[in-house]
């Protein structure tokens, strides 16, 4: 079988029309060596022959850049017209005639490639691109037997390889010069790393004025990789390994976007992750986590075996899959008849896919018979859930990504694109440059705000802190000065909301110039973006962290929402209010029921109906009240309450604020299983290790910021000899509530019997279309790219009142400073996965970015190593003097646990939902060149805590 979608041993090539298809065009007639075809007007004569079956001989042209037209191997003739026009950048006209072969193009075409060839390396059978060489294709397609000119002149062949990636070679000897990657990289990355220096002869490929590529602004993306027609750029796994024989269709397991690859394959070998043209979140393009970065599947650190251990003092033991879940099982019974069904809970993750999550969360509520559950999005996203459910009546964001396309303006709130969801800023700097206007508000200096043919038109950079200040601010100036869409708001919104809230945000205290010393912001600047949200047209607002990871989260995603309703902006594509999702899952890890008051849903456990359906499908009784949130269980646990807790797939010891307190916490637990890749910084705290799977073992689907459900298939055999399901489904039995099922495509099937939004969902379905966005139901067979088109979901939508309250995290003068943190392109969360591979050689450790002035203050000079101290804890690390951050304020990331930059972040949380208020935290930095308290005790634990004993006899 051939099927893109259906994961059969077949190595699929997808097709390459040459240029890009022009949909929308009028119909445009034409022959082609005598067959009638019909395309698009804007068609190239290449592509229209190319969908009539006719390929013409091409190497500078590919379907995924625009022509270029410099090879000359594309020649055509067109009856009427002069000479032998390139068919790539020849747009097809009505009534053309057009003839693709005949001898005369015939003898061009080969003279063409004996000059390409005769300064081109003849080694093609120890060459890595052998077999899948454009090159190599079109001197056979051609016909070329000889090259007249010999190969003794002056050629290029003799240049030397620039090895300085860690994933692929450049090796100049083999370019032809057809700048497909320098047009890969301004196109469809929009980096502008490459150009093409010198001209004629002489002229080259070039990273830039660097020398390497590691030395330029490359980040690694490996678009230029890919669009490529011969090996001068090649990855270096393929240089290792070979071409593939067989590959499959699988999802991205990093960040919110959710990437389609095509997982090429030797054996049970990855040779090479392609990312996929049919991919709905990303249309063939990916970044270096996507498509470089998968080697930690396969890293020496993944245990595979289960582990068991009485105390945490003690060394793990390796056990059998029987006796660790029997372990497990017989604690938490144990704990349950000595406190409580509640004594014991579970938290699930968000990057495990949808039916690895439903399985968790049901066990916790139908076997362990609590609503102890709750997920990793509670630290992240809980506030968009919360906003956009109580404004528009759903907890998504409301477009697809191919929506920015129609957006006119873009306004990024507390998100950084480029480094933590890169295939979308890609996107988005191409709608930019097509003349997008674009409005960033952050504390930092995002690159977003000045690349290479993007400069933001405003850049509020604002006080951490002062969100709700400043949406509040936008919407005073759209009121007072009449520019809200009066009609939009009549028609679809909640009128008397509306009111009581035009009260609200008309007083005087919400203006600009009243909140400029709270936002640091100046007013002009702000009354400037709010019009231009207000009348640029299609306005989009996309937003991150830095919106929920505040003490007033929920309030400003409510905000923003707000703001939507007031222009209009909401309802169609280009606008909208869109969450950029940090972990693969995020979105799928909630829509499954991971909080503790929702059923699968996004429906409350309290109510008698909802239950009923969920316990006649589960066949037990249900608990009708809500469990406990991750930090309440970090109560409770310290308070003896609460004692034993199912981890899976989560590092809440590293990725939660507070470390100390979280720590203290999990050390107080009479039963912890971790379930994970590796012993993680959690599984320190663990009795019970449970190894997992990853993404290249699992069989199910992940669910992108878009509400895109795409499938995850495996490409080799568990490393565990279990799914991950399947361990919790044993663990939930040995609790006593049978629980079974034969495949995750049955997991599915349950999922859409109870979950409304779910009912049409099946992986026959996703095999069919290849993905499809939420809700997909009886109303919505295809799917539902954009969300509350002609009414809102809960009705009329509705304003509500955001009124600022400053955070208690407060400067002083013993922590002047206010942290807020954030993520870099090349690692990713707490980096378990990434620093296993290559990609330290990006992101080696955690550095604390620090103004100038503020370091200068403080004798600290580029590259020192710092103590960073708050009221909570102190960790060290190095310095990186860098005016991004506004005076007072510094930033760093949470990659690497050496660093565990949680030791210094506060308990402080949204009021609704308690997200950590990561994004400010007051701090003290000083110079040192010591260790913390806190890092040596850890390193003097860790030694202790990771001990492997031999197998027991069992
Ligand atoms: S890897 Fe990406 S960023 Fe680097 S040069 Fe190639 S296209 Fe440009
Ligand atoms: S490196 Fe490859 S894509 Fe770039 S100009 Fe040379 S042959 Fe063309
Ligand atoms: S953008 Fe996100 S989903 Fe896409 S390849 Fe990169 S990490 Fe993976
Ligand atoms: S493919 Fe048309 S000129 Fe190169």
């Amino acid at each position: 079988m051939t099927s893109p979608h259906c994961g059969t041993p077949a190595l699929i090539r997808e097709a390459d029309h040459g240029t890009p298809a022009k949909p929308g065009g009028a119909p445009v007639s034409l022959t082609i060596d005598g067959r009638q075809v019909t395309v698009p007007a804007g068609t190239s004569v290449m592509r229209a022959a190319s969908e009539a079956g006719i390929d013409i001989p091409r190497l500078c042209a590919t379907d995924s850049l625009n022509p270029f037209g410099s090879c000359r191997l594309c020649l055509v003739e067109i009856q009427g017209r002069r000479g032998t026009p390139a068919s790539c950048t020849t747009p097809v006209a009505e009534g053309m005639q057009v003839c693709t072969q005949n001898p005369r193009l015939a003898k061009l075409r080969k003279g063409v490639m004996e000059l390409y060839i005769s300064d081109h390396p003849l080694d093609c059978l120890t060459c890595p691109a052998n077999g899948n060489c454009e090159l190599q294709t079109m001197a056979g397609t051609v016909g070329l037997r000889d090259v007249r000119y010999g190969f003794d002149g002056e050629n290029h062949l003799r240049q030397e390889k620039d090895t300085s990636n860690p994933y692929f070679t450049f090796d100049p000897s083999k370019c032809i010069v057809c700048s497909r990657c320098v047009r890969a990289c301004e196109d469809i990355q929009g980096t502008f790393a490459l150009t093409i220096q010198g001209r004629g002869f002489d002229s080259k490929v070039s990273p830039g004025a660097a020398q390497t590529f590691m030395d330029s602004d490359c980040v690694s993306c490996g678009a230029c990789v890919q669009a490529c027609p011969t090996a001068t750029l090649s990855e270096n796994s393929i240089i290792e390994h070979g071409q593939p024989e067989h590959s499959v269709i699988t999802t991205c397991a990093y960040c919110g976007v959710g990437c389609s690859f095509k997982a090429e394959m030797q054996g049970e070998t990855v040779v090479r992750m392609v990312p996929y043209k049919d991919g709905g979140a990303n249309e063939g393009h990916s970044c270096v986590k996507g498509r470089f970065a998968f080697g930690y599947a396969t890293h020496s650190d993944r245990i595979t075996t289960p582990m068991i251990r009485d105390k945490i003092s003690d060394p793990w033991t390796p056990v059998s899959w029987e006796t660790a879940i029997g372990f497990a099982a017989e604690r938490f019974k144990a704990i349950q008849a000595r406190y409580g069904k509640d004594a014991i809970g579970g938290i699930t993750s968000s990057r495990c896919t949808n039916e690895e999550v439903y399985v968790v969360q049901k066990a916790i509520r139908a076997a362990f018979g609590t609503n102890n559950v709750d997920t990793c999005a509670r630290v992240c996203h809980s506030p968009t859930g919360y906003g956009l459910s109580k404004t528009f009546g759903t907890s998504a964001g409301t477009q697809d990504f191919r929506s920015v396309e129609q957006a006119d303006v873009v306004m990024v709130i507390g998100a950084n694109p480029t480094d933590g969801h890169p295939v979308f800023a890609s996107r988005l700097k191409k709608r930019l440059r097509a003349g997008a206007r674009l409005i960033v508000v952050d504390p930092r200096r995002i690159d977003l705000v000045r690349s290479p043919h993007i400069k933001a038109d405003y850049h509020l950079q604002l006080q951490p802190g002062a969100n709700v200040a400043l949406v509040n601010a936008l919407a005073h100036v759209i009121v007072s000065e009449g520019l809200e869409n009066r009609a939009f708001i009549a028609e679809r919104c909640d009128e008397a909301d509306f009111a009581y809230w035009l009260e609200f945000i008309r007083d005087p205290r919400h203006a600009p110039e009243a909140v400029e010393s709270l936002t640091g912001i100046p007013a002009a600047d702000l009354r400037g973006a709010a019009r231009l949200y207000a009348t640029g047209g299609n306005a989009a607002i996309y937003y991150g962290l830095g919106v929920t990871e505040h003490s007033q989260g929920s309030t400003m995603v409510i905000g923003m929402a707000n703001l939507a309703m007031l222009t209009g902006n909401i309802g169609r594509e280009g606008v909208g209010i869109n969450p950029l999702r940090g972990q693969n899952n995020v979105q799928g890890s909630c829509d499954m029921g991971s909080f503790p008051h929702e059923f699968p849903g996004y429906r409350h456990v309290s109510d008698d109906t909802v239950r009923a359906l969920f316990e006649v499908v589960w066949g037990t009784a249900l608990s009708p009240e809500p469990g406990l949130r991750i930090p309440n269980m970090f109560d409770a646990a310290l308070a003896g309450t609460y004692r034993g807790l199912y981890v899976q797939g989560e590092d809440i010891a590293q990725s939660d604020p507070n470390t100390q307190h979280v720590t203290s916490a999990l050390e107080s637990l009479d039963c912890l299983v971790v379930q994970d890749l590796f012993l993680n910084e959690t599984a320190a705290f663990a009795h019970v290790f449970l190894p997992g799977t990853s993404f290249l073992e699992k069989d199910g689907t992940f669910t992108n910021a878009e509400r895109r459900i795409n499938r995850v298939r495996p490409v080799m055999a568990s490393k565990t000899g279990k799914a991950e399901w399947q361990v919790t489904c044993e663990l939930a039995t040995a609790m006593g509530y049978p629980m079974h099922y034969d495949s995750a495509a049955g997991i599915m099937d349950e999922i859409a019997r109870v979950t409304p939004t779910f009912r049409g969902v099946s992986f026959d379905l996703l095999d069919r279309k290849g993905s499809v966005q939420w809700p997909c139901n009886d109303a919505a067979p295809d799917g539902t790219p954009t969300m509350h088109i002609g009414g809102f979901v809960r009705g009329k939508g509705r304003f509500m009142i955001t009124e600022f309250v400053p955070s208690d995290e407060r400067t002083s003068r013993f922590f002047p400073l206010i942290l807020t943190t954030g993520r870099i392109l090349s690692q990713y969360n707490v980096g378990a996965q990434t620093r296993r591979t290559d990609n330290v050689a990006w992101h080696p450790e955690d550095i604390l970015e620090i103004h100038p002035h503020d370091a200068e203050q403080r004798g600290i000079q580029d590259g020192e190593m710092v103590s960073l101290a708050s009221r909570m804890g102190a960790t060290t690390l190095r310095a990186c003097l860098s005016d991004r951050m506004p005076q007072g304020v510094v930033y760093t990331t949470f990659h690497h646990p050496v660093t565990g930059a949680n030791v210094v972040t506060t308990d402080h949380s949204d009021w609704a939902t308690n997200c950590p208020e990561y994004k400010r935290t007051a701090v003290q930095v000083t110079r040192s060149n010591q260790a913390s308290d806190w890092q040596v005790q850890k390193q003097d634990a860790d030694s202790e805590r990771r001990r492997i004993a031999p197998p027991a006899a069992e």
